[in-house]
């Protein structure tokens, strides 16, 4: 478009996200920053690289930095979540999903979730690097939720509680309960799949 006024964003993205993304917090400018551990994720050809290095003190986020060409939710939230992990300590750095990364931004637009997971993805590779290096086995690994839907975030952790607390036992009731497989739906075979593990695995 031409004019300005011709060229309008019609933003769906909260206060919070737009904020972090016109200022982002904690870019790596410094070409020679010393990191402690280095997570690299995505990939330049699908134009959504991210970088995360890490310093770590006394099994704590010391200082973190990222770099992405990433869209603006990726941005957004890896913005964020360099905020909320610094000085916290690696165990619980590890754990945090993109769900708490967006629920601090007050949300991201459905379609964009994916994009959200860049961030956190590339820290705990960055963890995993930390760990490496130190010649250390990973403790945290075990304990993570894996993602099974992108687009709606849900976990295989949520899965099998559900089938736990007996509330799903079919795809159809597991996808009313979160929404999973309603988006692109790529995930439903999987998700299928895992839920009759989780069944026979509960009996149910
Ligand atoms: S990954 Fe797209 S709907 Fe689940």
């Amino acid at each position: 478009m031409s004019s300005d006024k011709g060229f309008m964003f019609n933003w769906v993205y909260t206060e919070k996200v737009k904020e972090h993304f016109v200022n982002p917090r904690n870019i790596l400018e410094d070409p020679d920053y010393p990191d402690d551990g280095k997570g690299m994720v995505g990939s330049m050809a699908c134009g959504d690289q991210m970088m995360v290095v890490i310093q770590v003190e006394n099994d704590k986020i010391a200082d973190i930095k990222w770099k992405t060409y990433g869209c603006a939710s990726a941005i957004a939230s890896t913005s964020m979540m360099s905020e909320m992990v610094k000085g916290m300590a690696l165990e619980e750095a590890y754990m945090l999903t993109p769900q708490d990364i967006t629920e601090k931004l007050g949300g991201l637009p459905e379609h964009k979730f994916h994009c959200s997971v860049l961030g956190d993805k590339a820290l705990r590779a960055a963890i995993d690097d930390y760990l490496e290096r130190k010649g250390m086995d990973n403790p945290y690994k075990k304990h993570v939720a894996r993602i099974v839907c992108e687009c709606k975030g849900v976990t295989d952790q949520q899965i099998e509680q559900l089938v736990k607390d007996s509330k799903v036992s079919t795809l159809e009731q597991l996808q009313s309960e979160t929404g999973l497989g309603t988006v692109c739906g790529k995930c439903k075979e999987q998700a299928e799949h895992m839920l009759h593990e989780f069944l026979h695995m509960y009996g149910r």
